[in-house]
């Protein structure tokens, strides 16, 4: 059969990711039968026995995946090493359990590297791997890595030059969980499998572009990291440019993840770049105050775990990115993403022009001709909604807004993959697709560089400046006011079953 062999060495295996989505992901893999010859080893600083860890796998599978048979004969794939990420001796031990489990499971020496873990451990995990020989391996070996990806251009670059001692550029992963989404990889079939919306996918018809994501979660136990980083680096940098990548890029001539990944770095290139003195005109920001949500009360940012009660960081970040090319001169695309919002949503509209001549013109703005919308529902809800005009019932010609909405949700959940089980499967499998390229981080970085430098450099007296549960800060809105254009409410867009 076809069914791709691993071992995957899970460097954080103690940690919140691993617990939370990646042993449920690989316990679905190996519930639907999609891999049957894999052994993990999980590679973390505190002491524990191999039974032990098995236990806290068993625990994560029953408390995040959706079925729980077999869950002993899959805790036995999983080994344990306790690590000192500097010393060799210790890369020593792992390379002989991981050539053991190797013969064990006859796993053709394929073996993945995943670091579910701080960034400041890739350069001399890569160095040592390949030093005490365990990527000297007879089948393929892959690295797996996540994000944050460097905090600019150029901690992004020192980074990539420390893993790329030891892997090649195609056998790095940089995983962006958005792109194991459902509804983000489904923007590529909505744009290229449908006659009727690539002819008008550009400026001549297309008015402008809003990528919303919004979070009802404040910063949680995360403010530590989220001090360095920010709504900017946090979201925008990866997750809300990937899909505006997606949503601009040219069609790919093959689906390969080397054409499809080139045409994303082409839409990243043709980007307006920010200046610093336009960088205001173009890109808000706002953290979120006290508030209160279901009777209770929310800290603002500025009192959250580890957080500055000064702090400058943004937790919302509105902006308009421009594309100077044939397609799309002139057309706004616009995104936002905060947290500690009214609704948890993702949701991309794309407002098309107004028709050139409005024959069913009424002086009352709720009976006349709607703008043609289509709506992609990225989560929770998943599914598409095409805002049409249509006869008002009875004698007068007037116009109603109809949806044609087709509902992804209800459709075989539960046979549906999880974002990150698609993309542990891809990365077994060696389909690079899902995963961003070097050059897209290098381009989404220097584009985000120039905007967090003014940002760091200008403190914004403003904050905080929304409402933890509302819908964010007024300058958002304004940016758009200045354009003639307006967020549509995406509370007013859900689909209709
Ligand atoms: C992560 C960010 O990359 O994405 C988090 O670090 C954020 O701050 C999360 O909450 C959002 O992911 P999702 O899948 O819940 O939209």
């Amino acid at each position: 059969t076809n069914k791709p062999t691993a071992l995957i060495i899970l460097f954080g295996a103690t940690g919140d990711l691993a617990k939370r989505k990646l042993f449920p992901s690989i316990y679905r893999l190996f519930q639907k039968k999609n891999i049957e010859k894999f052994a993990v080893i999980g590679v973390a600083r505190r002491p524990l026995t191999n039974a032990e860890f098995q236990e806290n796998v068993k625990d994560s599978v029953q408390t995040f995946a959706d079925s729980h048979e077999n869950v002993d004969d899959f805790v036995s794939h999983f080994s344990y090493h306790s690590h000192d990420v500097s010393s060799s001796e210790s890369y020593i031990e792992l390379k002989n359990i991981a050539d053991k489990l190797d013969e064990q499971y006859d796993l053709n020496g394929n073996r993945i590297f995943y670091l579910a873990m701080a960034p400041e451990f890739f350069g001399t995990i890569a160095e040592q791997v390949k030093a005490q020989g365990l990527t000297d391996t007879t089948g393929y070996k892959r690295l797996v890595i996540e994000k944050p990806f460097g905090t600019s251009f150029e901690s992004a670059q020192e980074l990539n030059v420390q893993i790329r001692t030891a892997f090649s550029e195609d056998e790095i992963y940089r995983i962006d969980h958005y792109l194991g989404k459902e509804m983000v990889q489904n923007i590529e079939v909505i744009r290229f499998a449908n006659a009727m919306f690539e002819p008008l996918w550009n400026n001549q018809y297309i008015s402008n572009i809003q990528v919303t994501s919004s979070e009802t979660l404040g910063v949680e136990e995360r403010g530590r990291y989220y001090e360095t980083s920010g709504a900017l680096r946090d979201m925008v940098q990866n997750h809300l440019m990937q899909m505006v990548a997606l949503l601009a890029m040219e069609p790919p001539i093959k689906l390969t993840d080397e054409e499809i990944r080139s045409e994303k770095a082409r839409a990243f290139r043709s980007l307006r770049p920010m200046k610093k003195e336009d960088v205001e005109a173009f890109f808000v920001r706002g953290q979120y105050d006290e508030g209160t949500v279901s009777n209770s009360l929310l800290p603002a940012y500025r009192n959250e775990p580890s957080v500055d009660s000064e702090s400058n960081t943004e937790t919302y970040v509105a902006g308009k990115l421009l594309i100077d090319n044939f397609r799309w001169a002139g057309v706004p695309f616009y995104i936002r993403t905060g947290k500690r919002m009214d609704v948890k949503s993702t949701k991309i509209v794309v407002q098309f022009k107004d028709i050139p001549m409005n024959l069913y013109y009424s002086k009352e703005p709720e009976e006349n001709v709607h703008p043609n919308l289509l709506v992609i529902h990225i989560q929770p809800e998943e599914g598409i909604t095409l805002l049409l005009n249509a006869k008002k019932n009875g004698n007068q010609m007037q116009t109603k807004p109809v949806r044609l909405s087709f509902s992804n949700t209800s459709i075989d959940r539960m046979n549906t993959p999880e974002a990150y089980e698609k993309l542990l499967f891809d990365s077994m499998r060696g389909d690079a697709t899902n995963f961003t390229h070097w050059d897209e981080v290098a381009l989404s970085w220097k584009f985000v560089d120039i905007i967090s430098e003014v940002w760091e450099h200008t403190k914004d007296e403003t904050f905080p400046n929304y409402v933890a549960g509302s819908a964010g800060p007024k300058c958002a809105d304004n940016l758009l006011e200045k354009d003639g254009h307006f967020w549509w409410p995406i509370e007013n867009l859900e689909i209709d079953n």
